[in-house]
């Protein structure tokens, strides 16, 4: 969960007084504590005591440039899904020769450009997508750096969209055809086989399907070695979980540091993890304003001016987030309400029957935990503005992406010659 409290009335996050931003900046807008990004990462970062390791920030849980920066300050690689992406990464200082590049459907452009840039590796899927890497080095005269992305058929994460590592998703290529495909892969000439590669899901709170999936890894690595194959990198993935509610326990990050060197320390090979939400979820807030109250028998409505443009989680896979109002409720004069946006579904809301006390309209709420999955995954339905993001530093503030309002948005449209 966020680290804030209420000095004189207001809600500090940071040791910034966040209504003051209201007054200078249009809701909603997102903001993000520099501090609890560095505290998470060196909270990872020393938890590992393997010999050889990479943390690679996975950028789509928060690819604003300045985010990755950070990372890339602190000793980060990154693992990256596009070549959007790639570019973020590359433009924020990562070194390519730390940039992992996974996901299933990696078109041809995207893998000219990885190589043109010699990333440290792609995370390959598929004996169609090997081919393609292959063909695509040899007409840049070299060797793709290639891991296979195993599929572990392990159940994990927080519900079953983002559970990645069952038989039966689309991810990786199943455990037991792993040395078919890399004996196949040592036919390519355009193909440098350099690790292997497993992610199981997202939002893990339980160290079990961690331990099974390194133990598949390991065994796996340990037949490839034996058979001849060169295996230096284990790329373990992320996924670690985070605390959204109270009675959420999430991993103790340094039992994750133990397992790693438990069960892949004494395998001679450098391993990466890939963490996303980890670092991000618990540094982000989303700001939004109190529109109108709606109360009837039934039900009431506190409708902000957020939406699920902005953040789609609560919709999408039922997320639980802490709404906070940034004014300290005085009274106890409880609402029980639902926080809704004004984007025309239904399925536009940010909480449920929760209780909130003391709020009127125009006040602010703080919608907790919104760091990783949350700006990356907004859109512009309803032709509504992308909002501003800002990071948070020790009781300051700066905008690190712009608001792109409504007429650029409609800018984009061409009206045809034939209407
Ligand atoms: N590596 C790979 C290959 C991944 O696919 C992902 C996340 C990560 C690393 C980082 O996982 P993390 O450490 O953040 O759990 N939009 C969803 C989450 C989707 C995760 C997709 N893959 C959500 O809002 O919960």
């Amino acid at each position: 969960m966020i680290n804030y409290n209420y000095k004189k009335g207001n809600l500090i996050f940071d040791d910034l007084n966040i209504k003051n931003i209201t007054e200078e900046i249009e809701t909603p807008f997102y903001c993000y504590s520099l501090n609890h990004l560095k505290d998470q990462y060196l909270s990872l970062d020393n938890s590992i005591s393997l010999k050889d390791y990479e943390i690679c920030y996975a950028v789509k849980s928060n690819s604003n440039q300045s985010i990755i920066k950070n990372f890339a300050n602190m000793g980060s690689g990154a693992d990256v899904v596009s070549i959007g992406e790639m570019k973020r990464a590359l433009k924020a200082n990562i070194s390519p020769n730390k940039i992992v590049f996974s996901g299933v459907g990696k078109n041809s452009n995207e893998i000219k450009f990885a190589l043109e840039n010699d990333i440290l590796m792609f995370n390959v899927e598929s004996v169609s997508e090997l081919k393609k890497i292959s063909s695509e080095a040899l007409l840049q005269s070299k060797k793709a750096p290639i891991a296979i992305r195993i599929n572990p058929d392990i159940s994990a994460g927080g519900n079953e969209k983002i559970s990645t590592g069952k038989a039966q998703d689309k991810f990786g290529i199943s455990w037991k055809e792993a040395y078919e495909v890399y004996e196949y892969a040592s036919t390519l000439n355009g193909i440098e086989i350099k690790g292997i590669d497993a992610h199981i899901g997202s939002q893990i709170n339980q160290l079990e399907p961690f331990s099974h999936s390194f133990d598949k890894l390991k065994e796996i690595t340990s037949m490839l070695k034996n058979k001849g194959l060169k295996i230096d990198i284990i790329d373990v993935g992320g996924g670690l979980g985070v605390k959204y509610k109270e009675n959420e326990t999430p991993i103790d990050v340094k039992k994750y540091g133990e397992l790693l060197s438990e069960k892949l320390g004494e395998l001679d090979c450098k391993v990466i993890i890939e963490p996303g939400r980890f670092l991000t979820a618990n540094a982000g807030i989303l700001v939004t304003k109190i529109l109108h109250i709606k109360k009837s028998d039934i039900k009431n409505f506190v409708i902000v001016d957020a939406g699920m443009n902005d953040f789609i989680r609560p919709t999408l896979y039922g997320a639980h987030h802490n709404i906070i109002p940034l004014k300290e409720p005085e009274k106890l004069e409880n609402l029980k309400c639902d926080i809704v946006g004004p984007v025309c579904e239904t399925g536009d809301f940010f909480a449920k029957d929760i209780d909130l006390n003391d709020i009127n309209e125009d006040d602010f709420l703080a919608i907790c935990s919104t760091g990783a999955y949350g700006s990356v995954q907004s859109s512009n339905y309803n032709t509504r503005a992308s909002i501003d993001e800002l990071l948070i530093n020790n009781g300051e503030y700066e905008i690190i992406r712009k608001r792109i309002n409504e007429d650029i948005i409609i800018d984009k449209d061409i009206i045809s010659k034939w209407v």
